[in-house]
């Protein structure tokens, strides 16, 4: 039964098997993989959690200015997994990632528990970035005044029940807890009822992920330079904010520095951790790369070191151009409040306009990435065929496009985004923590195989990765960590019902037994 659990796919065979097949067109260089990272790491982290980091919230304490600080921990911590993830991609150039990876070393359970674990990065991560989306989106829309006219979008559909109907404790804040209950009633007042039932949900949200959904599924290729073109507009918005800001920062708005201390930062460093989350994605595209030995580490560590040093200076402008404490009066979009703080308002329309593109990028990256996860689970037997199904003219995955699709939009339409930030921050934390654990099992069990580039200090890079994933998760709130559980353990039940059963390698074995 053990055996069973833990058989695994053998590397040769995945790496034989990958160039056998009819590949992916090679047409990627270093350049395209940095590109491709900053496309997915710069998004919701920068334009909207920074806020809960300086602020803190009712389950954690904030970081205040030393969210710069932060950003730093934050960053060696990824760096050490991001090692990790270069060494795998140029040794295993395979498309499936951490899934595959994961398969070839440690065995099909925890490939699965990983490929489970991976809805949470990709699927509940675009709920949080669609949220953001929305919300960006909706300072955009009401900003543009014509003559006097602007838009307004009605209350009850931009808000959803959570953050509305979680009220801050009257006892620790009276004046806090009276401006959200007012809002609430705003809210509900302005909701139609059906059945006695106010309908409050975030329609900007749902519309995203819907035309995304729409995109993929038709087949648009994430063209290289559309992606291009995202990635230089959110460049160019961040140093806008960086050059204009500068102009605006006081450092007394850098005193106290670090309110809550130590506690604080790190804190705050477990919530920004969704800000780094992408340069992992880069593995992804493995196959379609020309030169994965050299380009991959270029791409997956270059991406996260140009994005640390934007975030740490966006950060130290951010907490320098206002009071951190006013950042509460709209946490979700903190950049364009500073700003409008400073009467810029113009230039908070055109950062805002700049979250809408950033966020669009990230969404496209993630919402093509889930269904090749399912894709790769339903070719191996671990999910029904269905999952691995193609579409006849478009040649898409469109069976599990549309299943992502609808699920994360069903899901940004009630959710608040605190809470889906937290629970993608474990569940990419727990993925890193099995992709440095696979580097040393390869290393004890294959030293010899060629590795066209290895994480320097023999196996120091990747145990220093695992204990930097756990000292963020231990940050985290500890709801967010028992729904990460509860995912986890639905995960298994689902894997003993169907994929134990049903996995290729089970009828391999059966059909061979000798092998
Ligand atoms: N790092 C990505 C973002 O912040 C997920 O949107």
């Amino acid at each position: 039964m053990l055996q069973k659990l833990f058989r695994r796919k053998n590397l040769d065979e995945i790496l034989a098997e990958a160039q056998n097949e009819q590949g992916l067109k090679k047409a990627l260089g270093a350049f395209d993989l940095v590109l491709l990272g900053i496309g997915a790491i710069i998004g919701t982290g920068i334009f909207a959690t920074v806020g809960t980091a300086a602020l803190g919230d009712a389950d954690r304490p904030g970081a205040g200015p030393a969210m710069m600080i932060s950003f730093v921990i934050t960053c060696v911590a990824c760096a050490f997994t991001a090692l990790c993830y270069a060494e795998f991609a140029a040794m295993v150039p395979i498309s499936g990632s951490a899934y595959t990876y994961s398969y070839a070393t440690l065995g099909e359970i925890i490939a699965w528990i990983i490929g489970w674990d991976l809805i949470i990065e990709y699927a509940v991560g675009n709920v949080a970035v669609a949220i953001s989306w929305a919300g960006y989106f909706k300072q955009l829309v009401e900003g543009i005044n014509i003559k006097g006219y602007s838009v307004k979008i009605p209350l009850w559909l931009c808000n959803n029940y959570t953050s509305i109907y979680s009220l801050p404790d009257p006892n620790k804040d009276q004046a806090a807890y009276q401006t959200a209950l007012a809002f609430k009633n705003q809210v509900l007042s302005s909701a139609p009822h059906i059945g006695g039932i106010p309908i409050v949900f975030n329609l900007p949200a749902v519309f995203i992920v819907v035309a995304i959904t729409a995109i993929l599924v038709v087949g648009v290729k994430e063209s290289a330079k559309f992606n291009a073109l995202m990635v230089i507009t959110k460049i160019i918005i961040l140093l806008f904010f960086i050059i204009v800001g500068a102009f605006y920062v006081k450092p007394a708005n850098w005193v106290p520095f670090a309110p809550n201390g130590i506690k604080g930062v790190l804190a705050g460093a477990s919530v920004i951790f969704f800000a780094y989350i992408g340069f992992d994605a880069v593995s992804t595209v493995a196959e379609e790369t020309k030169n994965p030995k050299r380009d991959m580490p270029i791409g997956i560590i270059g991406s996260l070191l140009i994005c640390t040093v934007f975030y740490i200076v966006v950060a130290a402008v951010l907490t320098g151009m206002i009071p951190y404490q006013k950042l509460a009066e709209g946490a979700a979009e903190p950049l364009a409040i500073a700003l409008k703080y400073n009467n810029l308002n113009i230039a908070a329309g055109i950062v805002a306009f700049g979250a809408v593109i950033a966020n669009t990028a990230v969404l496209l990256v993630f919402q093509l990435g889930q269904p090749r996860i399912f894709f790769s689970m339903g070719r191996d037997g671990l999910l029904p065929p269905v999952f691995s199904k193609i579409h006849p003219k478009f040649k898409t995955p469109h069976v599990t496009t549309i299943l992502t699709g609808v699920a994360v939009a069903a899901t940004s339409a009630f959710s608040s985004i605190e809470a889906m930030v937290d629970l993608t921050n474990i569940g990419t934390l727990f993925a890193f923590i099995l992709v440095c654990v696979g580097i040393i099992i390869l290393r004890v069990k294959d030293p010899n195989r060629e590795r066209p580039f290895k994480a320097p200090f023999g196996i120091a890079v990747p145990i220093l990765g695992i204990l930097s994933c756990v000292l963020l998760i231990y940050y985290l709130p500890i709801t967010s960590v028992i729904r990460f559980i509860v995912w986890l353990a639905v995960g298994l039940v689902v894997y003993f019902l169907y994929g134990a059963k049903h996995s290729t390698l089970n009828k391999e074995k059966q059909a061979h037994p000798q092998k």
